[in-house]
C-alpha cells in the first residue's frame, strides 16, 4: 500500500509537478485545490505524464467543515504536503488580510487537523523571503528573519513560527524547505508556471514577451551593487525542487527527523542577475529579448542566493538542472500554452502591454 500524502495546492506550480514526482516516488498524492490560481486542465495533464488517474478535491483549507470531512474520509493520510498559499508579493501589500487568511489562519485550521487525526509530520512551504535582505552571503538556515518586505514575506515568518511551537508540543513533525526563486517546468512541455495576468515574476514575464505578448520586458534596476547592477537571485528548476519535497518527506517518515522542527535552504546555491538571465534565454532559444531598464521595484532585495550544505548532507539533495535546461523548459512550455487554447478557469489573459 502505498503512503498517502495530502497535497495542498496541488494543482499550483510547484505543487502539480511534486504530485510527479511523488507519483514516481512510490507516494500516493491526495491532490486538494481550490482552483483559485490554478485549473483543472491541470489534473487531465497530470494524468496524461503519469498515465494515471489522481484523486482530487475542490476545497479551500479555509473550509473547517469541508476539510474536518476530508480528514474523516481519508483515515490513513500519511503526511501532508502544504503549498496552498497566496505568494504575490505585491498582491499582499495591496490586500495583507487576505494573505494572512490564506497563509496563516488556513496553516492553523489544516495543523489542528493533522494533530487530532494523528498524522505523522508535515513538509511545508517557506520561502528564502524570510531572510529579507541578508548581510552576509550566501545565507545558511541559522540566519535569523530578515526584515519581510512584505506581508506575503511577513506571512511565511508567522508560518515558521506556528510550525516550530506547534511541532514542539504536538506529535507531529515539521520539515520547512525555504525556495529560492523556482523556474523551468517538467520536460514533457505539458505543465507549468500558469500566471494570472500580467506577471509579477521575472521568468514568466521574459517568455511572454519572446513570444510576443508583452512589447518589452523592464529591468527593474540596474543600480544595485552587483557586477552588471542588476539584482542576483538564486534561480532553481522546479523538478529540483519537487525532487527536494520527496527527499523531505523520506526523511520524515522513516523517522530521522533529530528535531520535531527541520529546516533546508532548496536552491542552487549559485546566483545569476537579472541581465543574466536574459543572456541565457538567448542562447538557449536563439529569440532576442526586447528591455528597457526601468527603476528598482519597490519591496526587491539586492542580492541573495542559498548556502545548501544541509540539503546536500542530511538529505543528501542537490540540484541537477542548469541554467539552460531551466530557460529551454520555460520557453517550451510557453510555446505549448500558445499552441493550445488552454481552456481553463485562470485562462492566461494576454491583455496589450
Ligand atoms: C526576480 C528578479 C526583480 C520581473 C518572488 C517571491 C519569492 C518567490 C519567488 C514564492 C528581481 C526582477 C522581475 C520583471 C525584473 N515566490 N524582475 N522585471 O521577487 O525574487 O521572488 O518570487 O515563493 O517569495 O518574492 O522573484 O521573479 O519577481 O524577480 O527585472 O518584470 O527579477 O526585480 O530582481 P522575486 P521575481
Amino acid at each position: 500500500m502505498k503512503p498517502l500524502i495530502l497535497v495542498t495546492g496541488g494543482l499550483g506550480y510547484i505543487g502539480s509537478h511534486t504530485v510527479i514526482e511523488l507519483a514516481q516516488s512510490g507516494y500516493e498524492p491526495l491532490i486538494i485545490d481550490n482552483l483559485s490560481n490554478s485549473s483543472l486542465r491541470v489534473l487531465d495533464r497530470l494524468e496524461t505524464i503519469a498515465d494515471r488517474p489522481f484523486t482530487f478535491e475542490k476545497i479551500d483549507l479555509n473550509d473547517h467543515a469541508a476539510m474536518k470531512h476530508l480528514f474523516q474520509r481519508y483515515p490513513n493520510i500519511r503526511g501532508v504536503i502544504h503549498f496552498a498559499a497566496s505568494k504575490a508579493v505585491g498582491e499582499s501589500i495591496e490586500k495583507p488580510l487576505l494573505y494572512y487568511r490564506n497563509n496563516v489562519s488556513a496553516l492553523v485550521n489544516l495543523l489542528e487537523l493533522v494533530e487530532t487525526n494523528s498524522v505523522p509530520g508535515i513538509i511545508f512551504s517557506s520561502s528564502c523571503t524570510v531572510y529579507g535582505q541578508p548581510n552576509i552571503l550566501p545565507v545558511t538556515e541559522s540566519m535569523p528573519f530578515g526584515k519581510a518586505s512584505s506581508p506575503y514575506g511577513r506571512s511565511k515568518q508567522i508560518g515558521e513560527q506556528i510550525l516550530m511551537d506547534a511541532s514542539s508540543t504536538s506529535a507531529f513533525t515539521c520539515i520547512a524547505l525555504r525556495y529560492f526563486n523556482p523556474i523551468g517546468a517538467h520536460e514533457s512541455g505539458l505543465i507549468g508556471e500558469l500566471p494570472n495576468g500580467v506577471p509579477s515574476n521575472l521568468v514568466p514575464f521574459i517568455t511572454q514577451t519572446a513570444a510576443g505578448l508583452r512589447d518589452k520586458l523592464r529591468v527593474f534596476g540596474n543600480d544595485y551593487n552587483t557586477p552588471d547592477g542588476t539584482a542576483i537571485r538564486d534561480y532553481i528548476h522546479v523538478m529540483d525542487l519537487a525532487a527536494a519535497h520527496v527527499a523531505a518527506l523520506n526523511r520524515q517518515l522513516q523517522g530521522k527527523q533529530t528535531s520535531n522542527y527541520e529546516i533546508f535552504n532548496i536552491g542552487t546555491g549559485q546566483g545569476f542577475s537579472v541581465l543574466e538571465l536574459i543572456e541565457a534565454f538567448d542562447r538557449v532559444n536563439n529569440r532576442p529579448l526586447p528591455f528597457k531598464i526601468a527603476d528598482r521595484r519597490p519591496g526587491d532585495i539586492e542580492k541573495i542566493f542559498a548556502d545548501t550544505t544541509k540539503a546536500s548532507q542530511v538529505l543528501q539533495w542537490r540540484a541537477k538542472r542548469s541554467l539552460h535546461d531551466m530557460m529551454r523548459t520555460a520557453w517550451q512550455w510557453q510555446e505549448n500554452l500558445m499552441n493550445e487554447s488552454f481552456t481553463s478557469t485562470t485562462q492566461p489573459q494576454y491583455d496589450n502591454r
